[in-house]
């Protein structure tokens, strides 16, 4: 019996695991699919997002460092925010509706998906 319990766990345990590296593929809040072959503009399909979700209000370099276009890039490599490794651990990506100051700043439909995969394509500044 004891044994039936731990195979059982063990195979809990691997469904846990499989969905783990799938998640972004099935949680709601992703949106639209995102082809990872197609190539993702930095310029036209990520830096917007931080002026459309109003981390511009504060991020605009009047004090803190700065999402706004044509200076974003340049923030998010100065102070460590991405992640090249573990592009969903990057803090780009982590911090907004992360609590406090952020709890009502947040990332909606695909936007959190695209800047993961975008990291992931390199993060190129195109
Ligand atoms: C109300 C003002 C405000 C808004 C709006 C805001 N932030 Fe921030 N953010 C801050 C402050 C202040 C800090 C520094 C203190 C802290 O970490 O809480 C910060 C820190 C951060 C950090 C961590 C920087 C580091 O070096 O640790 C990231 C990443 C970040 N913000 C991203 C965002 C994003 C993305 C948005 C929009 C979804 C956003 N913020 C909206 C005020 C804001």
């Amino acid at each position: 019996m004891k044994q039936i319990n731990k195979n059982w766990l063990l195979l809990g345990f691997i469904m846990m695991l499989t969905f783990a590296c799938d998640y972004k593929y099935i949680t709601p809040d992703t949106g639209d699919p995102i082809d990872p072959e197609e190539p993702i503009s930095f310029s036209a399909e990520v830096e917007p997002i931080w002026t459309t979700q109003s981390c511009t209000n504060c991020h605009n370099g009047d004090g803190l460092f700065s999402l706004k276009p044509g200076e974003a890039y340049q923030s998010l490599i100065n102070n460590g925010l991405l992640d090249m490794d573990d592009a969903d651990n990057s803090e780009i990506v982590t911090v907004p509706g992360s609590g406090g100051l952020h709890a009502d700043y947040v990332y909606v439909g695909n936007q959190k998906l695209l800047i993961i995969t975008w990291i992931e394509q390199g993060a190129k500044d195109n």
